[in-house]
């Protein structure tokens, strides 16, 4: 195997740990390897850095040899010369699957027979039952299984949470949440390039689809919050036909979703999915005593806001007419040595596979995993396809609740 030369100090600290039983290294780094080195990859990579305490990376693959040399002589790494070598390094206890969503379920299942844990970009698979198996599978041989986003676990999402867990503003009864992204066919993606020079996947997106791609973001908030979805009703459509140069073949993937949902704390929530609405990332709660909101939900650290419901009828006109609120700030707990990737969203991507990484060295589950990913992927997909999954849907995935950070 060729480990990246500048790794290798991280390589002989994590080698000289104590192996206490079955797996489990204390004091150790946990050993982690990234599958695919497209334009996600960059995010990975310089995310990682916030995570050096407790995660060593030792190697990168990429079926796709010129990828794999670019980002290697980018980022200064060497990297493995086959999957297979990466499947067979005993350094590595975690994968990070960035290939395609069409190609996770295959890579997550080999990884998981060679007896790896698997921290994977969403969806977990393209089809409930492939997700399932994976889920089983990891049960299976006592291995975990994570899927993407776990923003969830940033300071913003906690406070929010901690707002609603607290009854700041009373009751939560209704949610709105929107992930709109503009008219992205028309933004001039061509010139979009990740740090080490991968063109953002256009094609592999609009074929995704911004639902399979996206509702992850709101739906992990939500789950967090108020529990299991106990049913779906979902409308999806292709809205624009042709998306220019880069239209699929045989392009039918919905462009514009919007689901009803219903959990199981009881609140009932509208979920909108587009590529085509202007940029709207906000999630708002309705609660008795008036409106919680993160603006972004790409950003880990963004603004939490309080809107008390209007006390009198001046107020009421001054929201009515003006469309002016009083309103409180949330003080969200902001790391300001977080680093966020170059040129992407402030996310802390590698945030997920830390949390991950500390819940195997503790021997528990990771909060993001098995059952709560398995959720996460049955909504989205039942939200993607209605014609599918059948609409009202009952998802048949349970997660238990998980724990604030
Ligand atoms: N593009 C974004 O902005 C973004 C943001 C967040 C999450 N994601 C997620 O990240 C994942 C990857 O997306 P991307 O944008 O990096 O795509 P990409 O096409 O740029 O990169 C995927 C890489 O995986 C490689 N790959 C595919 N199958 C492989 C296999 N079997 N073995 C080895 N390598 C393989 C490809 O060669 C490619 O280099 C997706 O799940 C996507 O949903 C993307």
């Amino acid at each position: 195997m060729n480990v990246a030369s500048n790794l290798s100090e991280s390589v002989s600290e994590a080698s000289v740990d104590v192996t206490a039983k079955a797996g489990t290294k204390v004091g150790a780094k946990t050993g982690i390897a990234f599958l695919g080195c497209g334009y996600v990859a960059d995010f990975y990579q310089q995310t990682y850095a916030n995570h050096k305490d407790s995660l060593t990376l030792h190697g990168i693959w990429d079926h796709d040899a010129a990828r794999l040399e670019k980002f290697a002589a980018f980022y200064k790494l060497e990297h493995y010369a086959s999957f297979e070598e990466m499947l067979a390094d005993p350094e590595v206890e975690i994968i990070v699957n960035l290939t395609n969503p069409h190609a996770h379920y295959a890579t997550s299942k080999r990884i998981l027979e060679a007896g790896k844990h698997v921290y994977s970009e969403k969806p977990l698979a393209m089809e409930i039952d492939q997700a399932r198996e994976l889920v089983a599978l990891a049960e299976e041989k006592g291995l975990q299984i994570v899927s993407a986003p776990s923003s969830v676990l940033g300071p913003a999402a906690q406070r929010l949470w901690q707002a609603v867990r607290e009854r700041e503003l009373g009751t939560p009864r209704l949610v709105y949440a929107e992930i709109d992204d503009g008219m992205i066919h028309k933004m001039g993606y061509a010139g979009w390039l990740s740090s080490s020079g991968t063109p953002w996947p256009a094609k592999d997106e609009f074929y995704t689809g911004c639902t399979l791609e996206h509702a992850g973001y709101m739906l992990t908030w939500l789950v967090a919050m108020f529990g299991p979805v106990t049913e779906v009703l979902s409308m999806a459509s292709l809205c624009i036909p042709d998306k220019g140069g880069d239209t699929p073949e045989d392009y039918t993937t919905a462009d514009f979703s919007c689901a009803l949902l219903r959990f199981e704390a009881g609140v009932t929530a509208r979920l909108t999915n587009s590529i085509i609405a202007p940029h709207d990332h906000r999630l708002r709660i309705f609660c008795d005593g008036g409106e919680l909101c993160a603006h972004e939900v790409w950003n880990f650290h963004t603004h939490v806001d309080a809107y008390p419901l209007p006390q009198n009828k001046i107020q009421r006109g001054m929201e009515k007419y003006l469309h002016m609120r009083s309103k409180r700030k949330l003080a969200v707990a902001k790391n300001p040595e977080t680093k966020f990737a170059e040129g992407g969203h402030p996310m802390d991507f590698v945030r997920g596979v830390a949390d991950m990484a500390a819940a195997l060295r503790a021997g528990r589950p990771a909060r993001l995993g098995g059952a709560f990913s398995l959720h996460i992927t049955e909504v989205t997909l039942a939200i993607q396809y209605p014609e599918i999954y059948g609409t009202p849907y009952v998802p048949q995935s349970r997660p238990a609740p998980i724990e604030p950070v």
